[in-house]
């Protein structure tokens, strides 16, 4: 992130209420703090209520964690593999998602849950909406690493996601969405294969949210 010399580009509308703020974060001063968090709390394939097994793996940390089992999708402050609190989120990520949501106008972000996503080629996510949050005047943040991505979406009919706008994220790019883009169904086309020198062969997401 530049605090001065700006090294990103200016934030560019997605939706009303959504927008992208093109290489924000420093993905390099990110690597580290990753690697430490998933080897406190191992990424894994969580299952769904109907029995399907996701093709992104993912681990939290924060207060809250994302989990999802045949019992559903919900916020937890355990992690369910371990038994243990999920690993506390680092200050350096907490102050990224705070400066981007204030950029793109919400004040005071205050995230107590990071969801970690790791895609590899082929692997996907669905149209959902974000919606185990409690309190929805927070943003959520959402930021992207290693081999680009297409992000889409949905404008027209929720249970639709063929009427959609597509962005393609690319290592460093931050996505925040709130207000009128809060509730939109969004989600990832199937990863393509591709090489970051960084992150090798996957594409990460960190996603901030305020959930408790
Ligand atoms: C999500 O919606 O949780 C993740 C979106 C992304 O990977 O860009
Ligand atoms: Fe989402």
């Amino acid at each position: 992130m530049a605090e001065s010399g700006q090294l990103w580009s200016d934030p560019v509308e997605i939706v009303n209420g959504m927008q992208l703020l093109p290489g924000f974060a420093d993905s390099q001063s990110l690597y580290t703090e990753i690697q430490s968090l998933v080897q406190q709390a191992p990424l894994r394939h969580m299952g769904t209520r109907r029995g399907f097994t996701m093709s992104v793996a993912m681990t939290n940390c924060g207060d809250l964690g994302w989990v999802s089992d045949r019992q559903g999708y919900r916020y937890s402050p355990i992690d369910p593999d371990s038994g243990q609190p999920w690993p506390d989120m680092p200050n350096a990520l907490k102050e990224l998602a705070r400066d981007a949501a204030q950029l793109a106008g919400f004040a005071n972000f205050s995230p107590d849950a990071c969801l970690i996503n790791r895609y590899v080629p082929g692997a996907q996510m669905g149209a959902h909406q974000d919606r185990n949050e409690r309190d929805r005047t927070q943003p959520i943040v959402s930021v992207s690493l290693g081999i680009p991505a297409r992000f889409f979406v949905v404008i027209d009919n929720p249970a639709d996601d063929k009427k959609s706008v597509a962005v393609d994220l690319s290592d460093g790019d931050v996505v925040v969405f709130g207000g009128a883009a809060r509730m939109c169904s969004h989600g990832v086309r199937k990863l393509k294969a591709g090489h970051d020198p960084l992150w090798g062969e996957a594409r990460w997401n960190l996603t901030f949210r305020h959930a408790g």
